[in-house]
């Protein structure tokens, strides 16, 4: 079997995204102006990302045999995303989010997870898990899913670096997450969720607790202001880089995938941060999670990798 830099295991979705003149409130009625169906899933935009800077990755998951399972598959496909580690169930719905968005950008989100939610740790192959540098893992809304995660990770040989971007469903599960963060190698929420998984509204702080529990290299980003990154001998709070600022969706996957990067490609901690705020800068400067993920030439054209 072939192995990879990276694999992914997250939710999987398809976003139908309405443009709506107004968000209804209940009992009102409203218009759609426009309406898209883009591919979606925290960790997908994120191996897919890594997957345009030319790293060798894979992903895990369950989607359903159905139009938008059909999607996701050719979304992987289209974007050279190794799909031997998908489950496609032969019942059931893949995931979805259905998004209004107003005129004001003001968005209104409901999460289908479907068939996310019931990946049972026995129909997962863990041969693919192991054959992996980096095994980059988001959150799922269902326990069954979340347990699955956590029962590859305890047996997971020592070449592979668990990854975690935990979002806030994650971070709010405190000290259930414990068992995965011992164990996580690369570890990158953003501001809120350090500070709701540590409880302490100092980041710095915060990065202190999850490194004396066992994380390596922690990066929090920070929004528009950039990131924080350390390994507990090094710091560095690197500057978000200025642009035109379109949709901030999937910003937090892009950094992961630029971050990650430069970890498989052997760079410094500082390096990798500067490639994290880049990488997630190009992608909101786009509408959509995915569009505006850079390629390589992307990096050396703006002196970003020489
Ligand atoms: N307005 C901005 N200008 C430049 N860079 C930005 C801007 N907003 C975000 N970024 C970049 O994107 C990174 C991730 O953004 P953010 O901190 O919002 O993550 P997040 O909250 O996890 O996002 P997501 O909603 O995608 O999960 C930041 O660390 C920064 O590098
Ligand atoms: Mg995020």
């Amino acid at each position: 079997m072939t192995s990879f830099d990276a694999v992914g295991f997250g939710g999987l979705n398809v976003d139908k995204l309405f443009k709506v003149d107004k968000i209804a409130t209940a009992n009102e009625e409203t218009f759609v102006i426009d309406y898209k169906e883009i591919c979606g899933g925290s960790a997908a935009n994120t191996l897919v990302g890594l997957a345009r800077l030319g790293c060798k990755v894979g992903f895990i998951g369950k989607m359903a045999d159905d139009r938008e399972g059909k999607m996701l598959l050719e979304g992987f496909r289209r974007e050279d995303v190794d799909t031997n580690g998908l489950t496609i169930a032969k019942h059931g719905r893949s995931g979805i989010v259905i998004g209004f968005v107003d005129r004001k950008g003001e968005r209104a989100l409901y999460v289908d997870p479907g068939i996310n939610d019931t990946i049972e740790f026995d129909e997962i192959n863990k041969e693919y898990a192991f054959k992996t540098d980096f095994l980059h893992l988001t959150s799922f809304i269902g326990e069954k899913s979340f347990q699955t995660q956590k029962k590859l990770v305890e047996i997971l040989p020592a070449n592979v670096k668990v990854s975690l971007d935990p979002g806030e469903l994650y971070a709010r599960k405190r000290t259930m997450l414990e068992p995965i963060i011992k164990k996580t190698f690369v570890f990158m929420p953003n501001a809120k969720e350090l500070e709701i998984l540590t409880g302490t509204t100092d980041y710095r702080k915060g990065t202190q607790v999850l490194l004396k529990k066992g994380v390596k290299i922690i990066a929090v980003k920070h929004g528009s202001k950039g990131c924080y990154v350390t390994d507990g001998k090094e710091d560095y709070f690197i500057e978000a880089f200025k642009v035109n600022v379109v949709d901030t969706t999937g910003a937090g996957d892009a950094f992961c995938a630029g971050f990650l990067y430069g970890l498989i490609s052997g760079k410094s901690l500082y390096e990798c941060g500067k490639i994290g705020n880049f990488v997630a800068s190009r992608s909101i400067m786009k509408m959509g999670a995915r569009d505006g993920l850079p390629r390589i030439e992307d990096l050396k054209l703006h002196k970003i990798l020489y």
